[in-house]
């Protein structure tokens, strides 16, 4: 079985989605095997999306994870990769096929409720960016 890491994000946090949003995985057969609530730094966000540092929003992106808790947390299941990726919908909500996070949650391009590892490569990366061996039980 594959890992993936998910972010819960602060438009979603706020509103109190995140029970909602769990269920989605789950129903969709992601198992939750880890999750902490925490407050990221803009330097954190920042580290944790570099690939994105070049980018026009980059500045709005980093701002909007700190700026108040999320919800992260490794996936498990069959495929957890793509299937979270299903499950979450487009990146812009106006895209997002219906039934899926985004098309339910979320309030524009920027704020998208919900973060997904996009291959296994990042995956591994940003598992191991918040949480330690410790904290990942089968
Ligand atoms: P993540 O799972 O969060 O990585 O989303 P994604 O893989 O669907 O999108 P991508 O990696 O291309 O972009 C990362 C994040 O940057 C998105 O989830 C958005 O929150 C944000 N983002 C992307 N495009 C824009 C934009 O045009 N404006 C703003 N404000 N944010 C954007
Ligand atoms: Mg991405």
């Amino acid at each position: 079985t594959e890992r993936t890491l998910s972010i819960i994000k602060p438009d979603a946090t706020r509103r109190n989605l995140t029970g909602k949003i769990n269920a989605k995985f789950e129903d969709a057969g992601l198992r939750i095997v880890a999750q902490k609530r925490i407050q990221l730094t803009i330097a954190q966000a920042g580290e944790f999306y570099a690939v994105h540092k070049e980018r026009p929003f980059f500045g709005e992106l980093t701002e909007f994870m700190a700026s108040e808790p999320v919800v992260v947390q490794v996936l498990e299941g069959e495929g957890a990769i793509a299937k979270n990726r299903e499950v979450m919908g487009a990146t812009n909500p106006a895209d997002a096929a219906p039934g899926t996070i985004r098309a339910e949650f979320a309030e524009s391009v920027g704020e998208n409720s919900v973060h997904g590892s996009d291959a296994p490569e990042t995956a591994a990366q940003e598992i191991a960016f918040f949480f330690s061996g410790l904290e990942l039980v089968g």
